[in-house]
């Protein structure tokens, strides 16, 4: 039974479901007992596998097609009207002609299915800077996903009322067939269509198809951003909370930054990180003139290989219960789960990430390097206080980082907002398995907002660059991190994870206005000894060694800046075309 009476809803559904011709419809409520119904459903089908109950309570394991494990960069589509706006960064199809293709392959794609209607709510239920979606899906998966990585349920409906402002989303897994996946935004009629695929980042249309391609447009005509940034609190021995927000690109560190554990010298002070988000953030200008945050998610999909109780406990504590763990090993003597960089002691009797018989002395991997966990926020044991608020919170730095293994130094602060946006526009990084092609690559990844701005890039910029004139003297400070400098051998210098911590005390006294900094051509970087290096084993001279700015390789990434930058045009705005000039002349 239908749970609302929105006549747009209702309207929209009846539409799909004469497209998709489903056997059966079901509204889902969100309540723990048709929830746990699904589970069982999905179970019995093989869809999901019950894990170890006494272990892992509430977990499940989930393995996708194996053609079906990351983003499909090359299959995803901003269908704006005029083709100019999706401009030269995204993939662009004609709306008319993108409902008509893939309204061929939705036509009867969920037959011998049932198709669930997910009502779900980015940001606090209610909240006057919360968004509506709701998503038809004929995957079970994808409910039980978007139950942890949303809210949601039937009081989205009760928020909503009769407003017809709520983002449409249509899943089907249909054939799975790999040649006909596509993944398409419509930004001008608040619409996603997604086919074939059963992949995380490419069906729970709530986290990178809404909260930041749709996001970014809306937020462009409403005065506000959607981007792919973590938010973290972190507290000093006074208790106060200082506000990050920062943007690395999928699989770059954004979950550990999040859910930092100090270091000692600092634990024993009283310093604490607190996890507001490790993906996405909504910013907006509040009423104090100043740039508030806020998490639109209400999970972790994070990264499973390389989380373990040491890089990042508190992604592991999370993923203790009521988590979906996806494409992991299956460990048949305890029924639970594994993944490379867990420990040491890989299972012996164990299945791989395939649903293989695995034998981890075979040195073929036995999860697959993109595989996830799905868990609840309130899980983790540093979640913010101010996870749930609805005005968010504040933003003293905003920090821009990538992989690169030379070229950028640990840490540098931009001169001002405009040269901090030049500073994320400039940002590049190794591509990740977090999307399929090629891994190691360096690529140009503005912002960490390559795959996910759903509009033009020249267009976004001039909006950061506005978004700086509106905040004025109470602007954020924008800084650059690159915790994956490598030395002669490929080994990555800096220690990172918790030890990144003293990085952030640096940024922090930045902003406070009480660390000084050494001046270079991209920026201010520190003074080797403003860096607290006390209970590490690393050299003053290791840590000079990172903080080098090399003028010969910057002076080379000039000309891949300007080749770029030749891609957006006269929709490059000047202000950019500027900074560039005097970088160019601060390097000569
Ligand atoms: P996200 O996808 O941006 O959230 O990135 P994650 O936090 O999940 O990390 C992705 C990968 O980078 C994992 O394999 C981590 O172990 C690794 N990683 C994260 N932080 C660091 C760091 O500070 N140093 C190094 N060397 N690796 C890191
Ligand atoms: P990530 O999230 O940024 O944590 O990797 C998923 C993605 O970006 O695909
Ligand atoms: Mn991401
Ligand atoms: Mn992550």
């Amino acid at each position: 039974m239908a749970l609302t009476n929105n006549k747009h809803v209702l309207d929209w559904v009846d539409e799909m479901i004469a497209l998709t011709k489903p056997d059966q419809v079901v509204w889902i409520d969100g309540s723990e007992e048709q929830l746990d119904d699904l589970r069982r459903q999905a179970e019995e089908t093989k869809e999901m596998i019950k894990l170890n109950q006494e272990k892992l309570p509430g977990c499940y394991l989930h393995r996708t097609a194996v053609n079906d494990v990351a983003r499909v960069e090359h299959r995803t589509f901003i269908c704006s009207r005029k083709e100019e706006n999706a401009g030269p960064t995204n993939n662009w199809m004609d709306p008319k002609e993108a409902y008509d293709k893939l309204g061929k392959l939705f036509d009867g794609s969920m037959k011998g299915r049932t198709a669930y209607i997910i009502p779900y709510s980015m940001g606090p239920i209610g909240s006057p800077f919360s968004k509506a979606g709701v998503e038809i899906t004929d995957s079970i998966y994808v409910v039980l996903n978007m139950a942890i990585m949303t809210r949601m349920g039937k009081e989205v409906f009760t928020a909503l009322g009769d407003s017809n402002d709520f983002v449409r989303g249509l899943h089907s897994k249909a054939q799975l067939d790999e040649e006909n996946r596509y993944i398409c935004h419509f930004p001008e009629d608040n619409t996603i269509w997604s086919i074939n695929s059963g992949y995380g980042g490419n069906v729970l249309l709530g986290k990178k198809c809404f909260a930041l391609r749709i996001a970014s447009y809306q937020g462009k005509q409403e005065g506000w951003m959607a981007e792919h940034m973590l938010i973290l609190g972190l507290e000093n021995p006074q208790g106060e909370v200082k506000y990050i927000a920062a943007a690395f690109p999928s699989a770059c560190g954004k979950t550990n930054l999040a859910m930092l554990i100090p270091p000692e010298v600092y634990k024993k002070q009283g310093y604490k990180v607190w996890c507001v988000g490790d993906d996405i953030a909504w910013l907006r200008i509040g009423p104090d003139g100043r740039l508030w945050a806020v998490n639109p998610e209400n999970g972790f999909f994070g990264v499973a290989p390389g989380t373990n109780e040491k890089s990042n406990p508190n992604a592991l504590a999370s993923t203790r219960q009521g988590t979906i763990f996806t494409n992991v090993v299956h460990n048949l003597d305890d029924n639970t789960v594994w993944w490379e960089g867990l420990d040491k002691n890989p299972p012996k009797n164990a299945l791989n990430w395939k649903g293989e018989k695995w034998d981890p002395a075979s040195g073929e991997k036995g999860a697959h390097p993109n595989s996830r966990f799905t868990a609840p926020a309130k899980n983790c044991p540093c979640i913010s206080p101010k996870f749930d608020s609805s005005e968010g919170v504040p933003i003293s730095a905003i920090v821009f980082g990538g992989r690169r293994a030379k070229t950028a130094p640990l840490v540098y602060q931009s001169r001002d907002w405009e040269n901090g946006v030049f500073v994320g526009s400039i940002m590049a990084s190794e591509t990740t398995a977090a999307a399929t092609g090629a891994v190691g690559v360096v690529r140009r990844d503005p912002m960490a907002m390559l795959p996910f701005c759903g509009y033009h890039m020249g267009d976004y910029w001039a909006h950061w660059i506005e978004m700086g004139k509106k905040l004025g003297d109470k602007a954020p400070k924008i800084f650059n991190v690159n915790w994956f400098r490598t030395d002669d051998e490929g080994h990555f210098i800096w220690p990172g994870f918790g030890d990144n911590m003293r990085v952030l005390d640096w940024i922090i006294k930045r902003c406070e206005g009480k660390a000084d900094a050494d001046e270079t051509p991209i920026g201010f970087v520190p003074k080797a000894e403003d860096i607290n290096l006390e209970g590490l084993d690393f050299s003053v001279e290791q840590l000079k060694d990172i903080l080098s700015v090399d003028k010969e390789l910057w002076k080379a990434e000039t000309q891949g800046i300007e080749e770029f930058y030749g891609k957006f045009g006269d929709r490059l705005p000047q202000e950019l075309r500027n900074q560039l000039n005097t970088l160019k002349a601060k390097l000569n």
